[in-house]
């Protein structure tokens, strides 16, 4: 198989590694091809998250008893592999939220608070997912302030001239994905940090599609924020994380009350605790964040190098294969795209086709993945998303493109 990543890459051997493609789905072998929804987990979480409840469970930073240090440890471990994952200078700068829509929701709801104002502007893309859009939408209306779109244009790329058009002295903050989770643009999230540092102005990432396809550095990119979430690179749901700069974290005002993000309390008046904590109100998800440990673990090691090659390769076959496809438009052809593919096929609503390739045990998403001002910009009603992992294979390609051939012949 022409593979471009590494010798010691084996595909197979590495779908054995997820006890789910070994399933089946409405009686046939699943093609489970809706990584960019969730992704499927390997053996090595499931087990690290099955050893610490059977074995190490207890509550973290409340007990003087050796479980609860130990359960303490494994949770600050998980922590620390999280701050060399994306090259954060300090742990304390890496909170652990349920997912990138709480991290986004987390710096909207604060940083709203604390530095919009009704002459403020925030500045967001036509690509984002609404997890980055309504957050920011309902910080602007607390307080008058406006929310701004960078446009597309017909590929899916952003109009980069439109954003330095955009990027006036009002706007506070801006809000972009590095992967759109619809069209697989990959964002020039270097050009846009860097012009909008130029002016002074925060740039927060959500990462939820870039981190399961490439090596993401904050320190590199130079983001004020990332988000993303543990389940889309192949840990748990529930789980998530929310890089800032330590001086934005702490020029924010806390986001939920509660045990653990306190310092004092009185009736009068209470006193935070330090990064992170002060972001972790509550019991967190000790059991997630070991998973998502076990993760990373995971992913490094395959390398990222090696899944970026495959998964390109991938790409590519699959588009060229779908492209013979009678009647099929691609929605979101970028030149740097990362492995999802989005297509229409003439005379069929998406989730007709979706409903067909179910029965053939192919798992798509169909509909308007969570960005309908995007459909809007396109003037569609939704696509049907493949959205390819590391673990899919050319055989799970082939099948979609035999199950779109033959809902094709059906109509025709
Ligand atoms: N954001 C996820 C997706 O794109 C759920 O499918």
């Amino acid at each position: 198989m022409p593979v471009t990543a590494e010798k010691g890459f084996d595909v197979e051997k590495l779908r054995s590694d997820f006890p789910l493609l070994q399933t089946a789905m409405n009686g046939k072998p699943i093609a489970f091809l809706d990584s960019a929804a969730s992704s499927q987990k390997p053996s090595a979480v499931l087990e690290a998250m099955d050893t610490y409840y059977r074995e190490k469970h207890a509550n973290v930073h409340r007990g003087v008893y050796q479980l609860s240090q130990d359960a303490t440890a494994a949770y600050e471990k998980a922590r620390e592999l999280v701050r060399e994952f994306i090259n954060a200078p300090s742990s304390h700068e890496v909170i652990f939220v349920r997912g990138c829509t709480e991290g986004i929701n987390l710096v909207a709801a604060t940083f709203g608070r604390r530095f919009l104002d009704a002459d403020s502007e925030v500045l967001i893309s036509a690509m984002e997912h609404h997890s980055n859009i309504v957050p920011w939408q309902m910080a602007c209306e607390d307080k008058g302030a406006k929310l701004k779109v960078i446009p597309i244009n017909d590929e899916g790329e952003l109009l980069m001239d439109e954003f330095e058009r955009l990027l006036t002295d009002k706007v506070k903050i801006v809000a972009l994905t590095h992967v759109s989770n619809t069209l697989g643009t990959v964002n020039p999230i270097h050009e846009v940090v860097e012009k909008a540092h130029a002016k002074g102005i925060p740039v927060l990432v959500d990462g939820a599609q870039a981190i399961p396809h490439m090596q993401v550095d904050v320190q590199e990119l130079d983001v004020d924020f990332y988000a993303f979430s543990g389940h889309k690179m192949f840990g748990p749901t529930g789980i998530g994380v929310l890089f800032g700069k330590e001086k934005w974290l702490n020029a924010l005002p806390p986001y939920q009350g509660g045990g653990e993000m306190i310092e004092t309390v009185t009736f009068e008046k209470t006193t935070y605790n330090e990064l992170p904590h002060k972001f972790e109100a509550g019991t967190p998800d000790i059991a997630g964040a070991i998973g998502l440990g076990a993760a990373i673990e995971y992913i490094q090691s395959i390398g990222y190098e090696n899944i970026h090659a495959y998964e390109m390769d991938l790409l590519h076959y699959a588009t060229r294969q779908l492209q013979q496809v009678e009647g099929i438009r691609f929605i979101g052809t970028a030149r740097d795209k990362a492995s999802v593919i989005s297509f229409l096929v003439e005379g069929f609503h998406p989730y007709d086709l979706g409903t067909i390739l179910d029965k053939l045990g192919i798992a798509v998403r169909t509909g308007h993945h969570c960005t309908q001002p995007l459909m809007e910009r396109f003037c569609i009603p939704g696509t049907v998303r493949a959205s390819l992992a590391f673990y899919n294979n050319r055989t799970d390609i082939d099948r979609l493109v035999e199950g779109v051939k033959r809902a094709v012949a059906m109509l025709r």
